[in-house]
């Protein structure tokens, strides 16, 4: 797809990856851009700084992405693009209280089932329609030190998988955004982006550049950080070798036995 004349609406669009790729489409030539986030003022910043429209938006309330989606199309038209992208970390394990685990799950996997379940039936209708997920190479590998990002991203994953093989045939693209670390508000408290920086730290104007390039190719994974595609071979090749990785990955950050 090609971001020129096309209607896109991206959440999470105030800051980091979000806030570049609403710059980027606009450099594309994007007919509109509606910037949507639970920070309004943010988003309203962006907006207004782009010629967008700022929305706000909580991705883990149902009601909330439903009139998103109908404030865009009365505003803009038919989306071409939704970009589901806002997302936020978590720090633990097991422990993690369920509270925890429950805001996180709707943040980072209901987010995008609620776009989803928003945007299909017009995208359908039509006959085409392109859907973004930002999950994390987290989604395909792992994260040390946080398992509600892990398994979260990893449902991310799976669901943009899930709308790729069973819509695919009826002209909706789709495809999963999965980098390592980028310089963003969420990795701003981890020097050098923590372990997910092993590979080095990406600026967000980066990873827009690697978006538009994968729309464009309508490539199903859109990886910024090229090893990521040989790690996720790896692990397929050979699981217990790539946890023994892992682990020895992990002492070396966080420090182990
Ligand atoms: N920064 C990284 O290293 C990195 C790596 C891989 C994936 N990601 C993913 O990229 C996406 C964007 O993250 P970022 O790094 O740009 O972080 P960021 O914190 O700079 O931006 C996230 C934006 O999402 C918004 N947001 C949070 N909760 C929301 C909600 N419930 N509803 C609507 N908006 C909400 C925030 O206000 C913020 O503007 C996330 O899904 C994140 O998991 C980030």
């Amino acid at each position: 797809m090609e971001i020129r004349d096309k209607n896109v609406v991206v959440t999470g669009g105030a800051s980091g990856i979000g806030r570049a790729m609403c710059e980027r489409f606009v450099a594309e030539g994007a007919r509109s851009v509606v910037v949507a986030d639970i920070d309004h003022g943010g988003a309203e910043r962006v907006a207004k700084q782009i010629g967008g429209m700022g929305v706000s938006v909580d991705v883990g309330d149902e009601a909330s992405v439903r009139a998103l989606v109908d404030a865009a199309l009365i505003e803009c038209g038919p989306i071409d693009l939704f970009c589901s992208n806002a997302g936020i970390g978590a720090i633990g394990g097991a422990e993690c209280p369920n509270s925890e685990w429950e805001r996180i799950w709707s943040i980072n996997v209901m987010g995008h089932v609620y776009a989803a379940r928003a945007v299909l039936p017009g995208m359908l209708e039509r006959g085409e329609g392109y859907l973004l997920n930002t999950a994390s190479a987290a989604g395909l590998l792992s994260q040390i030190g946080s398992a509600p990002y892990a398994v979260t991203k990893h449902a991310a994953v799976a669901f943009a998988e899930y709308l790729a093989i069973t819509h695919g045939d009826q002209g909706i693209k789709v495809s999963a955004l999965c980098p390592q670390a980028v310089r963003t508000a969420m990795t701003a408290d981890f020097e050098g982006g923590g372990v997910a920086g092993v590979d080095g730290m990406l600026e967000p104007e980066a990873v827009a550049e690697c978006v538009v390039e994968g729309l464009r190719a309508e490539r199903f994974l859109i990886l910024p950080h090229e090893s990521v595609l040989m790690y996720f071979q790896r692990k397929a090749g050979d699981y217990d070798r790539w946890l023994a990785g892992m682990r020895k990955l992990q002492a070396r950050y966080l420090g182990g036995p």
